[in-house]
């Protein structure tokens, strides 16, 4: 008898808490559809003009098409009057990216999902990868040592921060001492500062490195001296956060792996960051809520979506996807490497040219600022 008892009883229980977690659900998708009600009624904010979908990359009107997006500055609305404008017009618009950062904030928390924490696996626990579901890896011992134990960004907030792209339109943009001169200064994927720090700036304060990196741009650390090249470029980031997002898409384990013994066994001084397995959903669904409709968001959109959260104002530099400049003269891909348009052609997951509408909306808005041209060192205190 106590038995059938304690059955129906455990039975009881199992029922409220199925009650609670399916109606924590409910709540759950309620806000995201009414999320997706009230941005629709001001969808425009967000939405690129439908007269900008010719995105062809080597089509020499694609760059005239584009400047109508970026070049010329939005005339001067009157009632900023009295606001702080900078030289070509564009002016910082607090409100919407409070009102961004809020709504970014329902589909994610960048301080927590800006890497998973040490408390929540083990080594040996097994992960499945984001955009390979059957495909899986475990937590090796090197990776859970350098799991962080609290957010690296925990409580940090920053007036102005640059988000640097590796577009080769910051080649001889002289752009480095301005984006320097920024509070936080996040890059993509280890990209070279020192040889060209004229044209993008030295400072380091987060900067993103895919597993494909370690054997790209160092020739899978198989030789003394691309070992060296590799960890001089970690430990100029003087303790910064270097963000690697090794559960993504299968393939780069023992690079990630031998990264880290590197990391250990130098004692190189940098706060590791592997993003939590929810992030790319988050963001993805963040856009998609906004009528962008991106399979997956490239590096440069998933840091901006990010920095909202610990940046008043966000200044994006090198992001420019178009093999031709506004002017009509050739872009290089990357700033350092000789990689191919080629590369983000029909074949490659990313939408750049449909992010880079969606930023230009943004900054068209004053929600962000992107620098495309050259830097006149303006005075930005
Ligand atoms: C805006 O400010 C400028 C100078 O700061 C002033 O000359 C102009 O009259 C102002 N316009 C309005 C509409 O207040
Ligand atoms: C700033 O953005 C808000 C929200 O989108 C908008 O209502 C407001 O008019 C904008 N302010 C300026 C000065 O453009
Ligand atoms: C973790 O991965 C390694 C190599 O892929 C494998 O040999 C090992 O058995 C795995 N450990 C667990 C607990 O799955
Ligand atoms: C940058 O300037 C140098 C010197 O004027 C020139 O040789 C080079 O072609 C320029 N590069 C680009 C990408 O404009």
């Amino acid at each position: 008898m106590p038995l059938v008892l304690r059955a129906l009883l455990f039975g009881v229980v199992t029922l409220l808490v199925l009650l609670l977690i399916l109606d924590d659900i409910a709540e759950v998708e309620k806000e995201a559809a009414n999320i997706g009600h009230s941005k629709k009624m001001n969808s425009q904010l967000l939405i690129p003009k439908p007269h900008s979908q010719a995105a062809v990359h080597l089509d020499p009107t694609a760059a005239t098409g584009r400047r109508k997006h970026v070049d010329p500055p939005p005339p001067p609305r009157p009632s900023c009057n009295g606001t702080k404008r900078s030289l070509d017009g564009w002016t910082f618009n607090k409100t919407l990216s409070d009102l961004i950062r809020k709504n970014i904030l329902r589909f994610l928390d960048p301080e927590r999902d800006i890497s998973i924490l040490k408390g929540t696996l083990k080594p040996g626990d097994i992960i499945h990868y984001v955009f390979d579901r059957h495909s899986t890896t475990n937590i090796s011992e090197n990776l859970y040592r350098l799991l962080p134990t609290a957010s690296p960004m925990r409580r940090q907030h920053h007036r102005r921060c640059a988000i640097v792209g590796n577009s080769g339109v910051l080649l001889n943009s002289s752009c480095g001492p301005e984006i320097d001169s920024h509070d936080f200064v996040i890059r993509c994927n280890l990209a070279p500062v020192e040889e060209y720090s004229r044209d993008v700036g030295r400072r380091t304060d987060l900067v993103t490195m895919n597993p494909s990196v370690v054997q790209r741009a160092f020739q899978d650390l198989l030789t003394e001296e691309w070992r060296e090249r590799f960890l001089q470029r970690l430990r100029d980031l003087r303790g910064g956060v270097l963000w690697v997002p090794a559960f993504m898409a299968k393939g780069g384990e023992e690079r990630v792996e031998w990264a880290l013994r590197l990391i250990l066994l130098h004692a190189v001084d940098v706060r590791m960051a592997f993003p939590s397995l929810r992030l790319l959903h988050a963001v993805r669904g963040y856009w998609l809520t906004n009528n962008v409709h991106i399979k997956r968001p490239t590096t440069g959109l998933l840091m901006y979506t990010m920095a909202t959260r610990f940046c008043e104002e966000i200044h994006l530099y090198g992001f420019w996807p178009f093999a031709l400049d506004p002017r009509g003269r050739p872009v290089k891909y990357h700033y350092y490497d000789a990689l191919k348009y080629e590369y983000t052609s029909s074949s490659s997951p990313h939408a750049m040219p449909l992010e880079f509408r969606t930023l230009s909306s943004l900054h068209r808005q004053g929600a962000l600022r992107l620098h495309t041209g050259i830097c006149h060192g303006e005075r930005q205190n």
